[in-house]
């Protein structure tokens, strides 16, 4: 089973292209941003408390999450592999993953950073709190607190998994089908 990292900051497409990509390649896509809303939506308990942490822009623990992905890893069958996007988001979750995945005789194969600069960010962020509201999209300060945060607490994840030789960087600026065929090029070595 391929385990694949989508990585970059708010904005950078990974959920776009994300569903593309485990469709075309037969991959299980692991959102913790769409399990967390997904929480939300249902009125859970957890939702309730994670809620208000993701309206301000910050991290939820990393408990939380990193539960949430073994669950799915787990209950996983008949696919090629796994698409985190959005996870890791710290160094700790960058080891609970690899711990979670060398117990099950995996490995992480490839971390694909999107690069995307900030103010295209900020552009795609506006324009999509115009469109669906994402209550998390709709405060400028709330998109600059994410951005900020993925830089102190995200970003340090890069040169983890650099130091594993796993790191990929993809421009992630252009057409949408542009970024996907870059991306594509990079996972389709797996299956060669
Ligand atoms: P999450 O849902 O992961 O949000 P995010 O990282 O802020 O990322 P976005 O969904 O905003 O951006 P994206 O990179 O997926 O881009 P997208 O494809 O959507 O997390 C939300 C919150 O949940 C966090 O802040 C945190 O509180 C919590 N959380 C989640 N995971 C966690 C974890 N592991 N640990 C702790 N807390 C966690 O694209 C964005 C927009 O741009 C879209 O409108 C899209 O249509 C557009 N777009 C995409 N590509 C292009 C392009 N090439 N050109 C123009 N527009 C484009």
């Amino acid at each position: 089973m391929l385990n694949l990292l989508i990585f970059g900051p708010p904005g950078s497409g990974k959920g776009t292209q994300s569903v593309r990509l485990a469709e075309k390649f037969n991959l299980i896509h692991l959102s913790t941003g769409d399990m967390l809303r997904a929480e939300i939506a249902s009125g859970t308990e957890l939702g309730k408390r994670m809620s208000a942490i993701m309206a301000k822009g910050e991290l939820v623990p990393d408990e939380v999450v990193i539960e949430m992905i073994a669950s799915k890893i787990d209950s996983a069958k008949g696919f090629s592999g796994f698409l985190y996007d959005g996870f890791p988001r710290t160094v700790e979750q960058a080891v609970a993953l690899e711990k979670m995945l060398g117990r099950r005789g995996m490995k992480i194969d490839s971390m694909l950073v999107l690069e995307v600069d900030h103010d295209e960010l900020v552009k795609r962020l506006i324009l999509r709190a115009e469109q669906s509201g994402r209550p998390d999209d709709k405060n400028p300060a709330v998109i600059e607190n994410r951005i900020d945060v993925y830089k102190e607490k995200t970003e340090p994840i890069i040169n983890y998994f650099k130091k594993k030789g796993v790191y990929q960087p993809v421009n992630g600026v252009g057409a949408i089908d542009d970024i996907f065929m870059r991306l594509s090029e990079k996972i389709e070595i797996f299956f060669k």
